[in-house]
């Protein structure tokens, strides 16, 4: 049985892919998504990083773009990232960097893609910095996997990726990339995924989760669990504590403008927290995902629409 939640999210994402949705949204909506992103600029975002960091956050910096249609685009966001390293080396901040694969010409020329990504992962490399690759929706699963394996294969082991527990086939992909040494993000997945390669209950999609926190923790390797969900992240702790895990071998993960204070919360009680920072101009897929998690995200835009 499907639930009022279940239906919401998958109404949001159907209608946010409608041309003449976005038109309005990008047209009407740019103040309120403001919310989520820190700024439209690298340096506004670096100094919002730089407030994260003193509150005892880390961060993930992201430069908003995905599902590019011209490979040229492509290249502008690899350099924008090739700043975007230079500027958290500069500025001295706790920060990596994530970024999407179709942002980088996944769709278009995986070669291409490829070969951007390493271009970033090489100056990260030099900068002693890290390159969260994001998990997309399900054509690039493999291919984004694969891609990881190259990079690590070329010596680029400053690079990680992002499982997504609504996969069914996720568990094998954590024991896979576990095994090749691969840094993983554990998140629930936030894409519209058919039911026949993904759980659409959102209380089995939770199960999954915590079966490969607990897959993860128990490998003894440093995993990054991302969620806003209390639930998982008590159970976190809580399986941490039980299994003399050290507060240094996890961290949590939330998005910047999402539970700020129990971020807060999170790291004065002694966990180690990261922050995705997303900037930049490119923000409505983003933006629709945040509202399509959460009806309570879309009440907080419409109530400031009628005031
Ligand atoms: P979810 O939104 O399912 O909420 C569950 C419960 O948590 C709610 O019912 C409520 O109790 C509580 N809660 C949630 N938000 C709250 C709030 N604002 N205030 C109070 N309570 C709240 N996805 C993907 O496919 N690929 C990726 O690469 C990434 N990357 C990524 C990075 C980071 C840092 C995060 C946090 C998330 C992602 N995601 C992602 C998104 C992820 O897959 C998922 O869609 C969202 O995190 C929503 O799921 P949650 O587990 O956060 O809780």
């Amino acid at each position: 049985m499907i639930t009022m939640n279940e239906l919401y999210r998958k109404t949001l994402l159907t209608i946010a892919g409608n041309r003449r949705v976005e038109r309005l949204t990008i047209k009407y909506g740019q103040s309120l998504a403001r919310r989520f992103i820190a700024s439209e600029h690298l340096n506004g975002a670096l100094a919002e990083v730089q407030k994260l960091n003193e509150i005892g956050i880390m961060a993930t910096l992201d430069h908003l773009g995905e599902g590019i249609k011209e490979l040229d685009q492509a290249t502008v966001y690899r350099d924008e990232y090739l700043r975007l390293i230079e500027g958290i080396s500069k500025a001295k901040v706790k920060s990596n960097v994530s970024l999407k694969p179709t942002q980088m010409g996944l769709a278009l020329d995986p070669e291409a893609c490829y070969q951007n990504i390493r271009a970033v992962a090489r100056e990260a490399k030099y900068h002693r910095n890290f390159v969260r690759i994001d998990m997309e929706d399900s054509p690039y699963t493999e291919a984004t996997l694969r891609m990881v394996k190259r990079l690590h294969q070329a010596g680029l082991t400053n690079v990680g990726t992002v499982v997504q527990a609504y996969l069914f086939r996720t568990e094998q992909d954590v024991l896979d990339c576990i095994q090749n040494h691969i840094s993983l993000r554990l998140v629930k997945g936030a894409y519209k995924e058919d039911a026949s390669i993904a759980y659409q209950n959102a209380k089995d999609v939770r199960h999954q989760f915590e079966r490969i926190i607990q897959l993860h923790l128990d490998q003894d390797v440093y995993t990054a669990i991302a969620s806003h969900d209390d639930r998982i992240i008590q159970f976190t702790k809580r399986y941490a504590e039980e299994h003399g895990i050290s507060k240094e071998k996890f961290e949590f993960q939330m998005l910047y403008g999402l539970r700020m204070q129990e971020q807060e919360r999170l790291a004065a009680e002694g966990y180690r927290v990261r922050c995705y920072v997303p900037y930049g101009t490119m923000w409505y897929p983003y933006y629709t995902r945040r509202l399509a998690e959460k009806p309570g995200n879309l009440m907080l835009v419409l109530k400031n629409m009628v005031r």
